[in-house]
């Protein structure tokens, strides 16, 4: 990253570091690491960190654009970029379409089954405890947010969905699930979409092939995983 030092770094995840960019500002800065299983799994892949970042700015602008609150701001480098500083909400908001993943393991049942309506379910963002599932009663009686905030929070993901899978759909991509993240925003204690949307947080599958231009490919093994990013860049013609 351009300049280094100048920043403080306050978080690093497993594939992202964010520093503070000033008082209401961060900069959000993607990792060549990858990893799977909850940290069980790890790798590293040049160029992983440029093509994330690009692929999360052009699915945080198209959302901006349709008026969605995000905290994505601008460009700063290759790996990073300026953010509204949003305050943590420590929870996971996984909205699903199809069957896939960890849904189809608990439940025992076969993937790309596809749902009447999305399914919106939430885990604790806590990876000592490995992200347990936790229902919305949960959230309000632990009082990890209340009822407004966790309204406004499934209704932003269900646009997300609306925005994003009718986006896909003409480029001939099922957005099978995905996973966000949400903040205080520090300006305007608005509810803000954080962290990232990308091959990494979401299931892309081709239309007509049904094979992953996503996170499952390595996974699962099922080939180059930048490859596979490289492939949903050509699609997204970005
Ligand atoms: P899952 O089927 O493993 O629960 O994943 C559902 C979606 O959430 C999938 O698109 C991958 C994404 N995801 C993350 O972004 N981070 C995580 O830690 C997990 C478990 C899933
Ligand atoms: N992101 C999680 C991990 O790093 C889980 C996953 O995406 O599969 O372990």
């Amino acid at each position: 990253m351009k300049n280094e030092k100048r920043f403080d770094l306050l978080y690093e995840g497993k594939a992202k570091k964010v520093y503070k960019y000033s008082d209401r500002k961060l900069l959000v800065e993607f990792k060549n690491d990858v990893t799977a299983f909850n940290g069980i799994k790890k790798g590293q892949y040049a160029n992983k960190g440029k093509i994330n970042k690009k692929i999360s700015t052009f699915f945080f602008e198209l959302l901006n654009e349709e008026g969605l609150n995000t905290h994505y701001l601008q460009d700063y480098d290759e790996n990073s970029f300026i953010a509204k500083w949003g305050e943590l909400i420590p929870l996971e908001v996984i909205v699903r379409n199809y069957t896939a993943g960890s849904f189809c393991k608990r439940y025992g049942v076969e993937k790309g089954i596809k749902f009447d309506y999305p399914l919106v379910e939430f885990s604790l963002k806590n990876d000592d405890l490995g992200d347990p599932m936790i229902t919305k009663d949960a959230i309000l009686l632990l009082k990890i947010c209340n009822k407004e905030i966790l309204e406004e929070i499934v209704g932003i993901s269900n646009k997300v969905n609306n925005i994003l899978s009718s986006f896909l759909d003409n480029k001939n991509i099922l957005l099978v699930d995905y996973k966000l993240e949400f903040g205080i925003s520090k300006t305007d204690k608005k509810v803000i979409l954080i962290d990232e949307i990308s091959p990494d947080t979401c299931r892309f599958w081709d239309k007509n092939t049904m094979e992953s231009l996503d996170k499952d490919v390595y996974r699962e093994d099922k080939g180059d995983l930048i490859n596979a990013y490289e492939a949903l860049i050509g699609r997204l013609a970005i």
